[in-house]
């Protein structure tokens, strides 16, 4: 068994294997109608589609989503779930669904402990007894029930297709089986799938998932029963406790999604409009631009503008690790975390040139002022209704697990619990009380879909990635409060530091040997990393010109598409 400290080198393996296709950036601009930007063409294909069949922003995203779990399959799917961050542009509302997935109501605290009390990793991270109980489906239900135009027969019809006829698999999934082989294999049902006879199947192989067609389709014939009772939900508990897991029917009957209201953030000028408890990434954003918002970036060089914005870093994920947790199991003091008066006092620990040890910012105490494989995708309607969504099973494949019968993969989102309060989780991240484990609690996340908003110009983005996900949020609303187009968000070398760790890793391009000195002169220390990371998905909506630009990562495969409706789309392409 791994211990839960070596998990961090799983990670920085990982996320090398994750994400770069070496593909070139996709980016779609023009004065359009509608936008999609999504990890795959099929998905961007799927949003496309549905928009021409009369359907708004809501339908695109519900297509868009379930044509990912089929063609992603190692990424999200119907047995994990996510937060879809809506704009509805009648009334200018802003919405969070959380579809999150929830510990099993037979879930305990100390579950993942061996018997020499340490957390063994693979224990929240391969097989059913990692799996939490998914909220994708309810979420797709929901989405389309209350917001779309259209009925879930023909907004999951693409990814009903593509799971039926089946599509080509690309090198990014060869080499994400080969990285899970292990666990794929161990489970018949997922082998059958996902294995070509037992082998990892090369690039241009096809993919068929009838077993999935036939559960998206009970979707869309019964909404949420179609998956939570009846049949599917029999299968799934049977298969998954044979596995030695620990589902039982009244977990899938009580799973409901949550609307929260979203964070609400200014920085110089800029609105962000981006999740709320249960993903770290509203606060920590709201800390870190509160602390960026006491300087003035523009006016410092390079080397100390990448300071103060690992410094910011630094301390908001130092604080996630304290305070954060499921807001309905844990008091977690938001509005207090979010002020200007603690980021206030935390700027007061930095130095303008030299970096703080994590490790002398000692333990935090009482709450501040008493003195954070996954995907994502980004749309807008001609409407101006919008949707950015990052959608997750958790590491590639979930669990490895799928119930024999219903081809979907499950989750192993109860690693991102603090399965050993102050141990890291498989991304180096440390959690302690307000993260442990109870049942029906929903695990901190850190997928934070975002809006930034100026009155001229919105912006859609997010990405997968991890505990860096919310790093990477940090640095595009950064380049987009700099005026920088959306090809930059997605495309400018990424650095990130998450408090321990105690160094600031980045990607290659990131910083040259002269910068690197000037930081490390400062005190930084380093955890280089030899590949990159991300995938984010962007649109850029000005008012002025009603012009529209979609962008996909370069490091992904990802499709980015405008258009102005009916030239481009051929329904059922
Ligand atoms: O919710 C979370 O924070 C994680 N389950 C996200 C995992 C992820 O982004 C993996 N991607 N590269």
């Amino acid at each position: 068994m791994i211990q839960a400290q070596q998990r961090w080198l799983i990670f920085v393996f990982i996320s090398a294997v994750l994400i770069s296709s070496g593909s070139p950036s996709v980016a779609a601009t023009g004065p359009g109608r509608a936008a999609v930007a999504s990890a795959h063409p099929l998905a961007t294909q799927a949003a496309l589609e549905v928009l021409g069949k009369g359907g708004n922003a809501f339908d695109a995203a519900v297509a868009a989503s379930a044509a990912l779990a089929v063609v992603e399959p190692a990424s999200s799917g119907l047995g994990g779930g996510g937060f879809w961050l809506l704009h509805i542009a009648a009334g200018g509302r802003d919405i969070m669904v959380d579809g999150r997935e929830r510990a099993p109501l037979a879930a305990t605290r100390n579950m993942y402990l061996g018997s020499d009390g340490k957390a063994e990793a693979r224990l929240s991270l391969d097989g059913p007894l990692a799996a939490a109980i998914p909220g994708e489906p309810a979420a797709l239900v929901h989405i389309a029930e209350r917001y779309g135009r259209l009925p879930l027969t023909e907004s999951l019809r693409p990814a009903i297709r593509y799971a039926r006829q089946g599509f080509a698999v690309d090198a990014h999934y060869h080499r994400l089986v080969q990285l899970r082989r292990s666990v794929l294999e161990r489970y018949r049902a997922t082998a059958a799938i996902f294995l070509q006879a037992g082998a990892v199947p090369k690039a241009g192989w096809v993919l068929r998932q009838p077993d999935l067609a036939a559960t998206l389709e009970a979707i869309a014939e019964a909404g949420r029963a179609g998956f939570y009772e009846g049949e599917i939900a029999r299968r799934l508990v049977r298969a998954v406790r044979a596995a030695g897991g620990i589902w039982s029917l009244e977990d899938l009957r009580q799973y409901r999604v949550v609307e929260r209201e979203p964070t609400r953030l200014r920085y110089r000028g800029l609105n962000v409009v981006t999740t709320a408890l249960p993903s770290a990434g509203g606060l920590q954003l709201a800390i870190m631009l509160n602390i960026l918002a006491g300087y003035d970036l523009g006016s410092l060089d390079k080397a100390h503008r990448i300071h103060l914005v690992v410094e910011a870093m630094r301390r908001s994920y130092r604080a996630r690790a304290h305070y954060l947790g499921d807001p309905d199991f844990v008091a977690v003091p938001r509005r207090r975390l979010a002020s200007v008066a603690y980021a206030a006092a935390l700027r007061q620990g930095i130095e303008l040139n030299h970096a703080t040890r994590s490790a002398a910012l000692g333990e935090l105490g009482d709450p501040p002022g008493k003195g954070a494989d996954t995907t994502h995708f980004s749309i807008i309607d001609a409407a101006g209704n919008r949707v950015a969504a990052t959608l997750s099973i958790n590491y590639p494949f979930g669990s490895g697990f799928v119930a024999a019968g219903t081809g979907v993969v499950l989750n192993d989102e109860m690693d991102d619990f603090a399965t050993q309060p102050g141990e890291p989780n498989v991304y180096g991240l440390v959690g302690g009380e307000a993260n442990a484990i109870a049942p029906g609690k929903r695990p901190l996340s850190s997928m934070s879909p975002a809006f930034v908003e100026t009155p001229q110009r919105i912006g859609l983005l997010g990405t997968p990635g991890g505990s860096r996900i919310v790093s990477m949020v940090l640095l595009g609303i950064l380049e987009f409060a700099d005026g920088q187009p959306p090809t930059v968000w997605v495309s400018r070398a990424r650095y990130h530091h998450q408090y321990l760790p105690d160094a600031i890793q980045y990607e290659p391009a990131a910083f040259g040997a002269r910068l690197r000195e000037r930081l490390a002169g400062m005190g930084h220390r380093f955890a280089p990393l030899t590949q990159d990371y991300g995938n984010m998905q962007a649109i850029l909506w000005e008012r002025r010109g009603n012009r529209l630009r979609a962008v996909s990562d370069p490091r992904g495969n990802g499709s980015a598409r405008v258009t102005s409706w009916p030239a481009t789309v051929r329904p059922g392409d």
